[in-house]
């Protein structure tokens, strides 16, 4: 079959196909499973009798937003909440996914890390954080004192991610995505309940404060999910732009003293 993919994109389409598990080419063309009629759509509903009053709309919503507020809302514990989310149909990311990436490190700490989305070895280990930004981050966190491995609530982090699903080839997650999966962010706050909060990267900052741009964000206490939250860079930018490091050490040492005051 002839194909309309340019070389390069061919090839990583292919080797994302790879990672995914696939060990075989089934049919000679691909087939769009998205596009084929949904089997499970339930059937159109049967007209209005003549004269009778409609009968009231069930509060089944379509809406991905509402649906997602109103299933954190109810999960009263992690555990629900993960359960939650792995219950949760309007995320397409899923599909894509080996592991629900939902947290790690130690629910009772001051800190509470948000990432933008799990990366290969995140969605491999299911765990966030776990790939070369997320050893940077380790060693960030080691240099003020504060590990994911802690018993001692105020030298412990709990780290989680906006996202719980590696979006396909590492893409940025849509505004669709980022405001579907808040809700079940802001729930995951309040059962957590930090003192402070850190916002990593772009993505995180949207999620959380509504806006981008992280060079101009960095550094600034804000709010964020009824906390106070600060935007730093993200360890994968400063694994790029290592210059930046001396910024990131700035507001490491912000946190730092941040902790100290909320924790006396
Ligand atoms: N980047 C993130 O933002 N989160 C992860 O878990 C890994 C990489």
């Amino acid at each position: 079959m002839e194909s309309t993919l340019r070389p390069h994109d061919a090839l990583a389409s292919l080797v994302w196909q790879i990672e995914l598990g696939a060990t075989e080419a089934i049919c000679d063309a691909p087939i769009n499973r998205y596009d084929l009629p949904d089997k499970s759509a339930k059937p159109a509903a049967a007209p209005k009798a003549e004269g009778r009053p409609a009968a009231p709309v069930a509060p089944e919503s379509s809406d991905p937003v509402a649906v997602a507020r109103a299933s954190a809302t109810a999960a009263q514990d992690r555990d629900a909440l993960r359960a939650a989310l792995g219950a949760y149909p309007h995320c397409d990311l899923k599909r894509g996914a080996r592991n629900l990436v939902f947290c790690d490190g130690n629910p009772a700490a001051r800190v509470m890390i948000i990432g933008e989305a799990p990366g290969r070895d995140e969605d491999l280990q299911g765990l966030p954080f776990v790939g070369r930004a997320g050893q940077l981050l380790d060693r960030m966190l080691a240099a003020i004192g504060l590990s994911r491995g802690a018993d001692a609530p105020q030298e412990a982090v709990y780290i989680t991610n906006v996202l719980p699903w590696r979006p396909p080839q590492n893409r940025d997650p849509s505004t669709e995505e980022i405001a579907m999966m808040r809700p079940f962010v802001a729930r995951h706050v309040d059962l957590i309940a930090p003192d402070l909060i850190v916002l990593m990267g772009n993505i995180s900052c949207d999620a959380g404060l509504g806006k981008r741009g992280i060079t101009r964000l960095r550094g600034t206490w804000a709010e964020a999910y009824g906390k106070p939250a600060l935007p730093m860079f993200h360890p994968a930018y400063l694994l790029r732009t290592p210059a930046a490091k001396r910024e990131a050490w700035a507001d490491l040492l912000a946190l730092k003293a941040r902790l100290r005051e909320a924790t006396k």
